[in-house]
């Protein structure tokens, strides 16, 4: 084979991860590359460095991955690894809130070190919601997957601890990123198609997280039988599971029936 056609065939990689300490960015990794899972916490120094090979398509890729510390602590040490990476991890635990409303910091770290130099908008960020194995979550799927959608991002969940959702996750990033070096490096837009729309579901979620029935209605207390019918007719269109697809419909369309009958009870 000659050179140049060796080279199509070549395609070199760069994969940051990035997010809170603790959240599991490299038991991620190490769960994809070495096929096994450590509970025990041993905090990434500064920066861990690897090399993987992967077949996608007919072309052979080469990933460079820098596991990077969450750990405020080694800032200075991580910063200058952002440059030229072209696809990133933004991993966040379910059952850690913090660790979710962090990734826009993580973001603002990124663009301030790396703005100058490389576009954002040419990296490929997969937001990462690990350690569904756990339980007890304090984060929504549909919360996160409309934030990361937000942001054109995608959306993946997984457990290091049981292997679930880690091979889907680097399968669809590296056929992105031979997809963005087959356009000229520029990945080729998320396809956000996830079926509902942003208000469907801010209703799912505000008539789940609403304190009481008043709230699931987004009515004052002082509603009247009259406010509280408008506001149930208007619900019931957006939440109806024939017209809204998004993960808690049904559930919710349930909470809303029984939640305008309580409220007429005591009007
Ligand atoms: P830093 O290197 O300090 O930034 O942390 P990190 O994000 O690399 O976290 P690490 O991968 O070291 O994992 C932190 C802790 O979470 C460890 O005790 C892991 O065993 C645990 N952990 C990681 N992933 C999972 C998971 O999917 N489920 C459960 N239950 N625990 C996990
Ligand atoms: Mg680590």
């Amino acid at each position: 084979m000659n050179h140049r056609k060796m080279q199509q065939k070549r395609l070199r990689v760069k994969i940051i991860s990035m997010g809170n300490a603790e959240v599991g960015k490299s038991c991620i990794i190490k769960r994809y590359c070495e096929r096994r899972f450590v509970s025990k916490y041993l905090p990434t120094i500064g920066i861990d460095y690897g090399v993987t090979k992967v077949s996608v398509k007919d072309k052979e890729v080469k990933v460079n991955i820098f596991d990077m510390a969450g750990h405020p602590y080694f800032f200075e040490v991580r910063n200058e690894f952002y440059r030229d990476a072209q696809a990133a991890l933004l991993v966040f635990d379910v059952c850690d809130r913090n660790s979710y409303l962090a990734l826009e910091s993580w973001l603002t770290e990124m663009k301030q070190e790396m703005g100058r130099i490389n576009k954002l908008d040419n990296v490929i960020f997969f937001v990462c919601a690990n350690k569904i194995d756990k339980g007890k979550r304090a984060v929504d799927t549909l919360e996160a997957q409309l934030w990361a959608e937000d942001k054109g991002f995608k959306y993946f969940e997984m457990s290091a601890a049981t292997g679930e959702g880690i091979n889907e996750l680097f399968q669809e990033l590296f056929s992105m990123l031979v997809e963005a070096s087959e356009n000229g490096g520029r990945p080729v837009k998320v396809n956000t198609s996830l079926g509902f729309t942003k208000e469907q579901a801010d209703a799912i979620l505000r008539i789940k997280n609403g304190r009481d029935n008043f709230e699931k209605l987004g009515l004052h207390h002082s509603a009247t039988r009259d406010d509280i019918n408008k506001a149930y007719r208007k619900l019931a269109i957006i939440l109806h599971p024939d017209k809204n697809v998004a993960p808690g419909s049904e559930d919710a369309f349930k909470t809303l029936v029984n939640a305008r009958t309580a409220l007429l009870r005591n009007k």
